[in-house]
């Protein structure tokens, strides 16, 4: 397969043919949501009806073609429709669909595949088929593995919707009750280093993550029974916007772990196979987790997801009934081992570390020459841009946000945000090119919201 298999079909991008979303999206929209309940504020704020896809391409149903920044949602990494990896499921979807928890060929290849590229002994596995279902799952195995009962996790993290998902994040982000996200009895939140927003500065007005880490001792030994089985992190807090902690924060909360024998659960489920250049982001620090799972980029669209601990743990799998209906069938393990393979193939970790720095460039200069841009933060394609009301009290801009978001849409950007922060996952595969197309179509949108609020 060549690597630049999307570049025909993206010639020409964006290409709108009518107003957006055009009338056939809207008609669409309305009769499904005469039924469907529950949709996410991007779609409330722009609902279009998508078509197609192919590579970084979207099409909806009105003929209008977009540069995708998305990937779904963090998830079509490699690209819509990837050649290999279609073809890799097509071939399993007419040959054997499911078989409960079996091996079958392709499963005992992506296994070798998975133990080949995981860091440290990170070789004891189990999949699923959704983020959070491996998220429940690296909860029990973190009981089963320290006979410990009680979590710790941060401030603005994300892990799922499930009781034990929402137990370790903040669901609530004032504009909206969320009624299941009551947090379970043994489960804590933490502030976390974010350094734009820092909550402990040295002397000299920088974050100071020693002050963080002593909090997180002092509350380990007042704030619990002393019973903790795991600290719960995002590596990068995605939803929370793209938020990144300083690089002294995950060796120092991994010393911290290791002094009260506290395992270090890292959640990749967002950033992780390939995101930010690495195969986990936590490689960025060279910090082996006990536990880590993966969903998302992990078969570029097909849903497969994995929770992984050391070889040494592996006993623990045996004890809380692993297995699931779905997880690992062959139609899931071909995705995820046809997408490790391409991010090999086409040397995409290469591609996210280089066009990654190209954005960031970009974003800083951006970030000079507007008054609401705040902030800009990323590691490789997991980019974010804060919009403040103004740059010394760093007020949120909300209301800017949503008009960004609308207005890049209106342009021909296919895109995430919702909030303040402009979260951004593009394709891995994409290059300058169209990273700098989609960033034009962003700035020109924020040029656009500061004149209707009267800045410069
Ligand atoms: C870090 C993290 N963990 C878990 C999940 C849950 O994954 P899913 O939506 O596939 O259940 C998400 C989803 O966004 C996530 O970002």
């Amino acid at each position: 397969m060549p690597k630049d298999w999307w570049k025909e079909e993206a010639a020409g991008i964006p290409r709108l043919v009518t107003e957006t979303p055009g009338p056939k999206s809207r008609v669409m929209h309305a009769n499904t949501t005469k039924y469907m309940k529950g949709l996410s504020s991007q779609v409330k704020l722009f609902p279009v009806c998508f078509d197609s896809g192919y590579g970084i391409t979207l099409t909806d149903v009105d003929g209008n073609r977009y540069l995708d920044f998305s990937s779904g949602i963090y998830v079509t990494s490699l690209g819509h429709c990837h050649p290999k990896i279609a073809e890799a499921i097509a071939y399993w979807s007419k040959k054997l669909m499911n078989i409960h928890d079996f091996t079958t060929p392709v499963k005992e290849k992506l296994m070798e595949k998975m133990a080949s590229i995981m860091p440290g002994k990170l070789n004891a596995i189990q999949l699923y088929s959704d983020g959070t279902s491996a998220v429940e799952a690296a909860i029990r195995a973190a009981r089963a593995i320290s006979n410990k009962h009680e979590f710790i996790s941060a401030y603005r993290d994300f892990h799922g919707k499930s009781m034990a998902a929402v137990s370790c994040a903040q669901m609530y982000r004032g504009e909206t009750h969320s009624y299941g996200a009551t947090r379970a009895a043994g489960f804590y939140m933490v502030p976390r280093p974010d350094p734009y927003r820092p909550l402990w500065t040295k002397a000299d007005g920088t974050i100071d993550t020693d002050a963080y880490i002593s909090f997180y001792e002092t509350f380990i030994k007042e704030g619990t029974v002393g019973n903790v089985a795991a600290f719960v992190l995002e590596p990068v807090q995605g939803w929370g916007g793209s938020i990144f902690p300083p690089d002294d924060y995950f060796p120092k909360l991994q010393k911290l772990c290791e002094k009260y024998r506290i395992l270090l659960y890292d959640d990749e489920v967002l950033a992780g196979m390939g995101r930010t250049g690495e195969w986990l982001t936590l490689n960025h620090w060279d910090v082996v987790p006990d536990i880590v799972t993966f969903g998302k980029s992990f078969g570029n669209g097909f849903p497969v997801t994995a929770m992984v601990v050391k070889e040494e743990n592996g006993d623990a799998l045996e004890k809380i009934s692993a297995s699931s209906s779905y997880g690992g069938n062959p139609m899931a393990c071909a995705a995820a081992l046809a997408s490790l393979e391409v991010i090999e193939e086409e040397d995409i970790l290469n591609n996210v570390r280089e066009v990654g720095q190209f954005f960031m460039k970009r974003m800083t200069q951006m970030k000079e020459s507007h008054p609401i841009i705040g902030d800009v933060k990323g590691k490789g394609f997991l980019l974010g841009i804060e919009l403040v009301k103004d740059k010394t009290t760093k007020e949120p801009f909300d209301e800017a946000g949503k008009l960004v978001y609308q207005k890049a849409f209106r342009k021909g950007l296919a895109w995430i945000p919702a909030g303040h922060i402009l979260r951004m996952s593009p394709p891995l595969i994409m290059n300058e090119h169209y990273a700098s197309m989609g960033l034009d179509m962003i700035e020109e949108s924020i040029t656009e919201v500061e004149k209707q609020f009267d800045y410069n």
